[in-house]
């Protein structure tokens, strides 16, 4: 017999009652975030544990939870919150759901992109605050993206569907990362491998897509700011501690670059005061993958790497580390 699935927010229905063929499921009170001791007093004797990016899931809670915790499922592609090799040391299998927020994480990127360079919120604040307007030719002008060069930092499935978007738009692709992208991948997207200097220096929109990890914290600092073109555009959609935010408030008020679309936080659910004063910046709170067939696919997939993992089978999703 199993110990409980313990879930760390509220999941759809469907995907409790998948969960429940896996044993009993305990689920808090509210929908969260639970506190680091909440956490820690509800996790003893699990057998599973169904986390979000919220929860730090490390070797105080695999030990808290016990010899018997099992599975790790994030409800989430990226797992920067989870300490994989800590879990791994005790035997608990780790789990995340790529490929199921793809199209959704790059519409919503794509949205963010869109609003910063037409000046969306900026537009709207005008009409809300009641302010008088008229149509002119050179009222709120914007740039379009027609014609312009979108590098993509992190080629992954994200980092591909928002090219193919761009493609679309009439963009032209470049991109960096770890490793080229299959011959195939590039050919598609006609797109070309760059150095990230060489990528902030060319591009119009620079589009982050790599996960978070040591290597890519404050990957976009002043210094590399300060190489991309004054009339460039930062879209971040990744996680929040990719950009140094306080480098960027700084770079946006100095005029270094255009504009910066954010859909995370390097301190969430905190945004530095500096971006939320400037009209050149688009805001998300953490959208990307946020509709309700996206968000439902993710939940039932971490319960279905649960249900594989507690019935003896290998997890459909590992985490690829
Ligand atoms: C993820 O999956 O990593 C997103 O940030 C949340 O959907």
């Amino acid at each position: 017999m199993n110990g409980p699935v313990v879930v760390t927010t509220t999941l759809p229905d469907p995907v409790l009652d998948r969960l429940r063929t896996a044993g009993p499921v305990w689920t808090p009170p509210d929908p969260g975030p639970l506190d680091r001791g909440a956490l820690l007093t509800s996790v003893p004797g699990a057998a599973a544990i169904v986390a979000t990016l919220n929860d730090r899931i490390d070797a105080e809670v695999a030990d808290a939870a016990g010899p018997g915790l099992r599975v790790v499922a994030n409800v989430a592609v990226g797992f920067d919150n989870l300490d994989v090799p800590a879990l791994r040391a005790r035997g608990v299998e780790v789990t995340n759901t790529p490929g199921v927020l793809t199209d959704a994480t790059a519409d919503l990127t794509f949205g963010l992109l869109l609003a910063v360079t037409r000046r969306l919120g900026e537009g709207e604040r005008l009409l809300r605050a009641r302010t008088p307007w008229s149509f002119q030719l050179g009222f709120m002008l914007g740039s379009g993206l027609q014609g312009k060069t979108l590098g993509i930092v992190g080629l992954g499935q994200i980092g591909r569907a928002v090219a193919r978007r761009a493609l679309a738009f009439g963009m032209r692709v470049v991109y960096t990362g770890r490793n080229p992208a299959p011959a195939p991948v590039e050919r598609e997207l006609s797109a070309t491998r760059l150095p990230l200097a060489d990528l902030l220096a060319t591009a119009d929109v620079v589009s982050l897509h790599c996960p978070l990890t040591e290597g890519t914290r404050h990957l976009i600092d002043a210094d590399a700011l300060a190489t991309m073109k004054p009339t460039a555009f930062l879209v971040n959609t990744t996680r929040g501690p990719v950009v140094d935010e306080a480098a960027l408030a700084t770079a946006l008020a100095d005029g270094v670059i255009a504009g910066a679309a954010l859909d995370v936080f390097e301190h969430e659910p905190d945004v530095h005061p500096g971006l939320l004063e400037r009209d050149n910046v688009a805001l998300a709170p953490h959208l990307g993958s946020a509709t309700t067939e996206t968000r439902t696919a993710m939940a039932m997939r971490a319960a279905e790497n649960v249900c594989a993992v507690l019935a003896g089978a290998a997890p459909l999703t590992p985490v690829p580390i």
